[in-house]
């Protein structure tokens, strides 16, 4: 910890899902964002001046941004294929970091950004905001306390037609950058099946083989680099299985299915099947909550994912969604690519 009363935040990349950490950041009574970082310098003042920041300072070089002392905190909000050079930098300048998923969109990538935050010993927190997703918080309390048993099969799924909709389609439609499905945004799907099907409360399984398959209608007819659909089976260390998809070709509204099957109890979505919670239960019973229908990063809880880093940082202790916590997120993602190209299993960890 610095020994500030508030940490300062700098913003790296004036886009989209800046638009949503910049008031996380502001609500925070420790946090104030003193400076944003974008590639042009309209984007940085149309952000300070659409969330109200004032005496914010202003860059177009990254460097100056990890340079600046009043920074403490950075949030890479910058396009996938720049995450890791910038998290290195930040790193190396001794500073905390949210970084977006994907945090890296290779294996050398994932080694380098994981050594680095390794050697540096800063604090970060990786995007996988639907961590804090209410529904998810419901199901992972439901786990903790036993309602459910011990996990041995888990579905989860990522289904949005994603498009030019989308500021950042642009890059993440390209092989180059974006990779693949997964990668881009089906990792969500990949990290609630890591996190869902762990009975402990800050922990989530890890995944110890993958098995894929790619497919869809997009990759060939339209401007998408990728198999827009790629389906994974994989094993976790507890022994559970989990089908996990990432569709970018669906032509129905975003949908996120989860399904977590316990030896005493199932959850389909927000329906619940747990006889030792609710003995003599007939039916389902049905959770009013906030299920993860949209893509809307406005209905993402990245308030609450912000407020778990920041007490983090201040109780100094790592976040169960860190950095080294997401590598296996994003072995799993890029085991899937080998896996479907090579027609072969693949056991992680891939990365020493
Ligand atoms: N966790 C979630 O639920 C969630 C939701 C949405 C997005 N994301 C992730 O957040 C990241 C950003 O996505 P987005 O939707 O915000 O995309 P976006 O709207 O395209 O915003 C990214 C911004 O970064 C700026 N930029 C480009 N190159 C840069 C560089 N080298 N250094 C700094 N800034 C640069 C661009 O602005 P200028 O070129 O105009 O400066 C661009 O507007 C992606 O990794 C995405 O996957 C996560």
């Amino acid at each position: 910890m610095s020994g500030k009363e508030v940490l300062g935040v700098g913003i790296a990349g004036a886009g989209w899902v800046a638009t949503q950490y910049v008031p996380a950041f502001e609500k925070n009574p420790h946090t104030k964002v003193v400076a944003i970082m974008s590639r042009r310098m309209v984007s940085c003042e149309n952000l300070a001046k659409s969330s109200g920041l004032k005496d914010v300072k202003l860059y177009t070089d990254y460097r100056k941004l990890v340079d600046d002392p009043d920074v403490d905190i950075v949030a890479i909000c910058s396009p996938q294929h720049v995450h890791v050079e910038q998290a290195v930098l930040a790193a190396e300048a001794k500073k905390h970091m949210v970084v977006e998923k994907p945090i890296a969109i290779s294996l050398e990538q994932l080694k380098a950004i994981r050594d680095a935050v390794r050697k540096a010993r800063v604090k970060t927190v990786v995007g996988f905001v639907l961590r804090w997703n209410p529904l998810f918080e419901t199901i992972k309390s439901l786990l903790a306390e036993g309602a459910l048993g011990d996990v041995y099969y888990i579905e989860t799924g990522y289904n949005s037609h994603i498009a030019e909709w989308w500021s950042g389609w642009k890059w993440a439609k390209t092989k180059e950058y974006g990779v693949s499905s997964f990668l881009v945004a089906g990792i969500h799907a990949l990290d609630a099946a890591r996190w869902l099907s762990c009975k402990e409360k800050e922990k989530a399984n890890n995944i110890t083989e993958v098995f894929a398959y790619a497919g869809g209608h997009r990759y060939g007819k339209e401007d998408i680099g990728y198999y827009g659909l790629e389906v994974v089976l994989a094993k976790f260390e507890n022994g559970a299985i989990g089908k996990i998809n990432s569709n970018f070709d669906c032509a129905n509204p975003y949908y996120f299915p989860v399904s977590v099957f316990g030896d005493k109890g199932t959850v389909i979505n927000n329906r619940v099947w747990a006889p030792s919670k609710f003995p003599g239960q007939t039916d389902w019973v049905t959770i009013p909550t906030i299920l993860p229908d949209t893509a809307d990063v406005r209905h993402h809880p990245f308030e609450h994912e912000v407020n778990h880093f920041v007490d983090c940082i201040l109780k100094g202790k790592e976040s169960h969604c860190n950095v080294e916590d997401a590598v296996n997120t994003h072995e799993a993602a890029l085991a899937a690519i080998i896996s479907y190209t090579e027609n072969r299993p693949v056991k992680l960890p891939l990365i020493k």
